[in-house]
Order: C-alpha cells, then sequence, then structure tokens
C-alpha cells in the first residue's frame, strides 16, 4: 500500500477544513504553539515507514500519556485495578466532575481525567521513581532517548488546573487516592506534558497493534490478552463523549490528546499518529480526525 500517495490525497482534500476549530489554550503554554501545523506518520508492522509533512515536530502528548500510564498500571497491578477505576464509557467531557460523585468516587474509565489521576496515584504506589520510570517506559516504546517531560506545559497546567485539583480532593474524599494530591497531580501534569512526534506516537504505539508479539518494555510487560483489552478501552472510551463518533468514522481503537494529536491502531496492521492543533468541541482534533477517516476509507483497512 502506498500511503504517502494516500496521505497527499487525503491532505488535498482535508486543507479546506485548516482554519476549524480552536487550539486548547485552558493550559496557556498550550495556546503559543502554531495552530496550523499538520504532521501524520504511519509504522506498519513490517517495519515501513510513512512519515508525511511535520512528522518530525513534537508537541504535547496530553491525554495520549493517558494510554501509557493505563499500560504501566495494567502490567503492574493486573485485574486488581479495577477496584478502583471502571471501563466502561463516560458520555461526558473529558474534564467532567459530575459522575464522580454520583458514582462514589470511582471514575467511569481511565482517560478521563479522573480516571488517570487515579491511575497517577497507583503508578506512584508502585514505582520506586515513578518519574524516571515512565519516561524511560516511553523511551523504550519510541527506541528514542531524546523524549522527555516539557516542564513549561506541566508548570502552565500546574498553575490553571483547578478542575482536575477539583477532582483530586474529590477522589481524596472517597479514599481512592493514596499519595498527597500535590504529588499526584504534578505526577499527572507531567504525564500529560511529554513532548513527541508523529513519528514518535506511531513507534511507541506499534508494539499496542502486535498481539503477535511479545510486549516488553523496560520492565512492563503486557500478556496478548492485556493488549487486547488496552485496545478495547481505546476503542471503547479514547475520545470521551466522541467515541461513537470515531467508530464509526474511522473504525480504529485509538486516543486523542488537547494538543492536537491522535493515535490510532490497525491491528496486526499498523499504528498511526497524526497532530493538527485546532480541536473541535469535544477536544478532538478536527483535521486529525477528518484525516484517519478518510485514510481508514481509501485504504479499506479498519476493525470492522
Ligand atoms: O488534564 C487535562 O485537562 C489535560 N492535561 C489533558 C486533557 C486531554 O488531553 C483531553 N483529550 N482530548
Amino acid at each position: 500500500m502506498d500511503y504517502n500517495q494516500i496521505f497527499t490525497r487525503i491532505y488535498n482534500e482535508i486543507r479546506q477544513y485548516s482554519k476549524e476549530g480552536k487550539q486548547a489554550d485552558y493550559i496557556p503554554a498550550l495556546a503559543k504553539v502554531n495552530p496550523d501545523r499538520f504532521g501524520i506518520c504511519l509504522q506498519t508492522a513490517e517495519g515501513s515507514i510513512y512519515p508525511f509533512m511535520d512528522a518530525d515536530v513534537t508537541f504535547s502528548i496530553q491525554s495520549i500519556s493517558k494510554v501509557l500510564s493505563l499500560a504501566m498500571a495494567l502490567s503492574i497491578k493486573g485485574e486488581s485495578m479495577w477496584s478502583r477505576v471502571g471501563k466502561e464509557p463516560s458520555g461526558t467531557a473529558f474534564n467532567s466532575i459530575i459522575q464522580l460523585e454520583l458514582e462514589n468516587g470511582i471514575p467511569r474509565n481511565p482517560f478521563i481525567n479522573a480516571g488517570a489521576i487515579v491511575v497517577a496515584d497507583m503508578l506512584l504506589g508502585e514505582l520506586r521513581n515513578p518519574e524516571e520510570e515512565y519516561i524511560e517506559f516511553i523511551r523504550a516504546l519510541a527506541d528514542d532517548d531524546s523524549i522527555d517531560y516539557n516542564m513549561e506545559v506541566a508548570n502552565s497546567e500546574k498553575e490553571t488546573g483547578f478542575l482536575n485539583a477539583a477532582m483530586a480532593y474529590l477522589l481524596k474524599s472517597y479514599g481512592n487516592i493514596c499519595n498527597p494530591i500535590d504529588d499526584v497531580l504534578m505526577f499527572y501534569f507531567k504525564m500529560c506534558s511529554v513532548q513527541m512526534s508523529c513519528r514518535q506516537l506511531s513507534k511507541a504505539f506499534l508494539p499496542f497493534s502486535q498481539h503477535n508479539k511479545q510486549f516488553d518494555f523496560n520492565g512492563i510487560r503486557l500478556t496478548t490478552s492485556q493488549i487486547k483489552r488496552m485496545n478495547a478501552l481505546m476503542q471503547t472510551c479514547g475520545f470521551y463523549d466522541e467515541a461513537g463518533e470515531f467508530s464509526y468514522l474511522i473504525g480504529l481503537p485509538g486516543k486523542s490528546g488537547v494538543g492536537g494529536g491522535i493515535v490510532a491502531i490497525c491491528p496486526m496492521r499498523y499504528s498511526v499518529a497524526v497532530w493538527s492543533p485546532r480541536l473541535n468541541p469535544k477536544g478532538n482534533s478536527v483535521m486529525g480526525m477528518k484525516a484517519l477517516e478518510l485514510l481508514t476509507t481509501y485504504t479499506e483497512e479498519s476493525i470492522f
């Protein structure tokens, strides 16, 4: 399959939407990013790489990080982790606090902010050097030691992340946070701040598409069955209250971030990362969604 040619065709079709949507500015450091960037990179199971346009420009992965922290928690804690966080789609925004009280401090899934904050707390409790082990896991997945936290973004979110702080306090009141709240929030903000390019992200996510290969990166091991479950969660919860729409239009498991990145996985075939900072009202990249919709339409490759 000539993905380069497909990307050129896709870009020509979607460039008409290049001014649609608005980049995230509730984290002030993200408002500084050039909103007109567009990159995409696909890596196949056989090892071919197809970078296109800004595929090597790094950006803040934000909620895409929640897949990586979940992978660590699932590897370390196994099924016991599900006593503290659910695995159902929320049908609410990524930063909604409403369900948390109604459901007694157990977040619906690990990809909404409340769920990812609980996962951050789990990792703080389990790991000797959480920040180092988290970034080393990503570096091992992407085979790239240059990947790092972006402290400007993390500090910017720390100063303005009052809703996340409110959720952490509510979680704590239900006994679902064990470590000091400031430590949990800072670790969560740092995980979201990691800076990666589409090329690095597509490489890092390829192992989640390879159910036939051993998953073992920096001591984080997942069984084939756990990889299946990670994909199931991305499919059902990866796009918050737009998960149904993403399944309908694209038909692949994936995860978005408010930095404008989206990763998606075609099991046993490829992983793809796309980046365009302008977001729709649900917090997902406008151009990114359109590009992936056309990718699975033109290639006729999807899980459905
Ligand atoms: O906690 C937040 O609001 C951000 N650090 C991450 C949110 C996010 O990326 C949602 N995804 N679309």
